[in-house]
């Protein structure tokens, strides 16, 4: 059988624990390549660039990243470790400020380290690399029980839309929002699944097609602006779509154009699903209003994929990456420990533990 895309490692790390292994995504559907990045300030540039991205891919990246650049310090003095290694950590927590995976999983390998200092720096490198991996492998069972959730929501035959890419390239298998389409691939229901192309950097049309394809999914690719339209045409069970940050209430942000969609299934009484590892989810964050909103360059919008630039020389552009939906356009948040429903306050509390603190 042909190996596609899905058969690589979205993130990985080398056999020899030295370098961070991934697929360049800002090449894909046109050329498949991986990338080896040894120095920190090429994986930073990576995660800032797209070759690797997506919340939970990123936190994988990191991960790997923040081994790597423990791996590369050399002492046997801990408190020089330490602060060494903290350096490195706010240097990639800096590559983008969405996702909290990225700061999340961050945190996590700074906790591995200080539980481990008694031991020495060498049990502490050791560790970090183990918690590296536990963070990838547990990615891999969250996502296949948010499949499984989200299948549940599900009938054979349904039409779904999804936005950006919370596939498998935004993870490390299976993807968040496309999990349940995957298995429900595997158990014959056949479903219709529009994926809007997502303006600017087109995660949609490049990358969330291209998966969804090779695993033999009927896919129809449509602009941001045509979902309105297919919903209207009742080809539209349930929207699902991946997110970057969950607040305490509620509100998620998504790629840019998540909110249009979601406002579009209220008005057509489309359920919206949003999917969510709990490392997806922070509690520290009150409301969307909190959330920072990443904005990139205007390059990006003018300029990237025309064969020229197409747009006029000196006009003004605005290209946050990502808005927010309220939470109270969300009709249920899917995470690996259950479907949460609104009230999102309660149900995110109970869910993360944080009731009543
Ligand atoms: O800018 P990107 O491509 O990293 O944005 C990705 C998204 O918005 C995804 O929907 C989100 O990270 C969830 S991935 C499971």
């Amino acid at each position: 059988m042909e190996k596609t895309i899905l058969a690589y490692d979205t993130v990985a790390l080398d056999d020899e624990g030295s370098a961070l292994v991934i697929i360049d995504q800002t090449k894909l559907p046109n050329e498949f390549s991986l990338l080896r990045l040894t120095a920190q300030a090429d994986i930073w540039d990576a995660i800032y660039r797209l070759k690797v991205r997506g919340a939970p891919a990123i936190g994988v990246a990191a991960g790997y990243g923040a081994y790597l650049a423990a791996r590369a310090i050399d002492t046997d003095d801990y408190e020089t470790f330490s602060r060494e290694f903290g350096k490195a950590l706010a240097y990639l927590n800096s590559s983008r400020p969405t996702a909290v995976n990225l700061s999340w999983a961050l945190a996590r390998m700074a906790r591995a380290a200080e539980e481990e200092k008694s031991r020495g720096v060498a049990a502490v490198k050791a560790r970090l690399l183990a918690e590296a991996r536990a963070i990838q492998q547990e990615d891999i069972d969250t996502c296949r029980k948010i499949g499984e959730y989200g299948l549940s929501l599900l009938s054979p035959g349904d039409g779904l839309i999804t936005h950006c890419n919370a596939g498998q390239l935004a993870t490390s298998r299976y993807g968040t929002a496309t999990a349940p389409m995957y298995l429900g691939q595997e158990r014959g229901y056949h479903f219709r699944v529009f994926c809007d192309e997502t303006r600017p950097l087109l995660q949609g049309a490049r990358l969330t097609a291209c998966e969804l394809m090779s695993a033999g999914l009927d896919v129809t690719l449509i602009c941001d602006g045509m979902a309105a339209s297919v919903m209207r045409k009742g080809w539209v069970a349930a929207v699902f779509t991946g997110c970057d940050r969950v607040a305490a209430n509620g509100d998620a942000a998504n790629k840019i154009g998540t909110l249009p969609l979601a406002i579009a299934a209220r008005h057509f009484g489309v359920p919206f699903y949003i999917c969510a590892p709990t490392s997806t989810i922070d509690m520290a964050t009150a409301t969307g209003a909190e959330i920072v909103i990443e904005e990139r360059p205007a390059e990006e919008v003018t300029e990237m994929w025309y064969a020229k630039r197409m747009a006029p020389p000196d006009v003004k552009v605005f290209n946050p990456a990502f808005d927010v939906t309220d939470a109270g356009l969300i009709t249920a948040i899917i995470t690996e420990r259950g479907i949460l429903r609104p009230p999102f306050t309660a149900s995110l509390a109970a869910v993360m533990g944080t009731a009543g603190k």
